[in-house]
């Protein structure tokens, strides 16, 4: 009999320490070393074993049995390039309440309607409850099969016996296996039961999707470790008391994480969002000092956004420079080059930008708009509001152009807008003014907000 040692784990990144320490060698987390019965290990059994797989010519390996199998929820497809691969296993992360739960019985309820054979295994609801929510959401296929169920020797017997196409597991931090003696929950378990179902997978062909719940900063609670051992890691997000639920692949073994699905939240569930651009500048105020339009790309779709800055006087020693949905990096780089090559004052003067709608842009393209925002909320100064604005800012004060500038303007004329403030070289389609700048300054002029002098200083 092995004799069995423990080891202190991190909870945060599943590190590995001999003794107890304050802080993980590993991630250098505060506090977060668990105790832990180190499984005995085992002999290298697989020496004994014939091998399962045989090396084949590159050309010769099947993808047949890989192709993505489409869950029939258009923005879902569209985010995993197509579909769930089967023998994949993929993690769906988001904050409790956000919708995961709804997002997942919708999607096997349309695989199965389409003739899968799904197992959902509840682990936090009880069947009834997702029963009732399923007639509610008008869910019920005759393939969609229902287990409430935590232990993961019990799961795994549920699929030997129903043969599914597609499990889920809702979450994965509640199963739990009895050999083990860690606690439910804890990092060790969760990572066993995966393993286990990552394992199940491969040998079986079965699609698998696990159920994870994340912590406010966005790290997985726990389970972070899990982000390695599977194929995607999906990630849904959005504010609670807004409708709007955004699905992005953070990693993906599949194709490519470009993609970005949008859903709104109803009283029948989720619904795909045809016109994001529309739904995003449904609100807007035109006209109002600070706010400037720009057309971004999530993946292959231009999305027409409103970038909003507010510059105010501080007193402050340090003044502050906050940035919400856009990169607090860019935002201080912007900053500083308005101050250095456009003469844009930015002294004693509180900074806020800000992403309207709950997205996050952070490609270059908007460091022009983003610029443009926080010139006109300098100068008080509003932009036309038929107006957008696109491009990249350089160190020196350069504009420089973004790509596929002519699909994202052409989105931005499909809702109405006219005029352009864009780099001098780049493409523009037809329908749309050009107003081509090489550089900050000459934008600041184009668009109607250079800096004031000294005399007209509002303050
Ligand atoms: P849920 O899928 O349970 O979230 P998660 O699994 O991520 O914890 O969804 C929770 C919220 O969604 C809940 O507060 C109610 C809301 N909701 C709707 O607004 N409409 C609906 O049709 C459904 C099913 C849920
Ligand atoms: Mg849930």
């Amino acid at each position: 009999m092995a004799r069995v040692k423990s080891v202190h784990r991190c909870s945060e990144c599943g590190g590995e320490s001999p003794k107890w320490l304050g802080r993980c060698p590993a991630c250098d987390a505060w506090g977060t070393l668990v105790e832990e019965l180190a499984a005995p290990s085992t002999p290298f059994l697989a020496a004994s074993l014939a091998p399962r797989s045989r090396p084949l010519p590159i050309a010769e390996v099947d993808l047949e049995a890989w192709s993505p199998r489409p869950t029939g929820l258009g923005e879902v497809d569209r985010v995993l390039g197509g579909g769930f691969v089967p023998g994949s296993v993929t993690l769906v992360g988001g904050e409790p309440g956000i919708g995961k739960s709804t997002l997942l019985l919708q999607a096997l309820s349309s695989m199965a309607a389409a003739g899968a054979r799904c197992l959902l295994v509840t682990g936090e609801e009880s069947a009834q409850q997702v029963r009732l929510r399923a007639e509610r959401l008008g869910a019920l296929a005759p393939t969609l099969y229902l287990a409430a169920e935590t232990a993961l020797p019990y799961v795994l017997s549920h699929v030997a016996e129903l043969e599914p196409d597609v499990v889920v597991v809702d979450s994965v931090q509640t199963l739990h296996d009895p050999e083990l003696s860690s606690a439910p929950g804890s990092v060790a378990q969760v990572r066993e039961c995966a393993a286990r179902l990552v394992r199940l997978a491969k040998e079986q062909g079965t699609t698998i999707l696990l159920v994870g719940h994340v912590t406010k900063d966005g790290a997985l609670a726990g389970p972070r470790v899990l982000e390695h051992v599977v194929d995607t890691v999906l990630s849904f997000e959005g504010e609670r008391h807004h409708a709007l639920r955004l699905l992005r692949a953070v990693k993906h073994r599949f194709g490519g994480t470009h993609e970005l699905g949008l859903f709104e939240m109803g009283d029948t569930g989720l619904a795909g969002v045809p016109d994001p651009s529309g739904l995003f500048l449904a609100d807007r105020r035109a006209g109002v000092p600070g706010s400037v339009v720009v057309p971004t790309m999530e993946g292959h779709r231009p999305l027409l956004v409103e970038i909003q800055a507010l510059v105010a006087p501080t007193k402050l020693p340090q003044p502050r420079r906050s940035a919400q949905g856009v990169d607090g990096g860019r935002l201080s780089l912007l900053v500083a080059v308005l101050q250095q090559r456009a003469f844009v004052s930015f002294q004693e003067r509180d900074v806020h930008a800000s992403a309207v709608g709950g997205v996050k842009v952070v490609e270059p393209g908007a460091d022009l708009a983003l610029a443009l925002a926080l010139a006109s909320a300098v100068s008080d100064q509003p932009l036309a509001p038929d107006l957008v604005a696109c491009g990249e800012v350089g160190l020196g004060g350069e504009l420089r152009q973004v790509a596929q500038t002519s699909r994202r303007l052409t989105e931005a004329a499909r809702l109405g807008f006219r005029r352009a403030v864009v780099p001098a070289s780049a493409e523009v389609p037809p329908g749309v003014e050009a107003l081509r700048a090489s550089t900050l300054r000459e934008a600041l002029a184009l668009a109607g907000c250079e800096p004031r002098r000294r005399s007209e200083e509002p303050f």
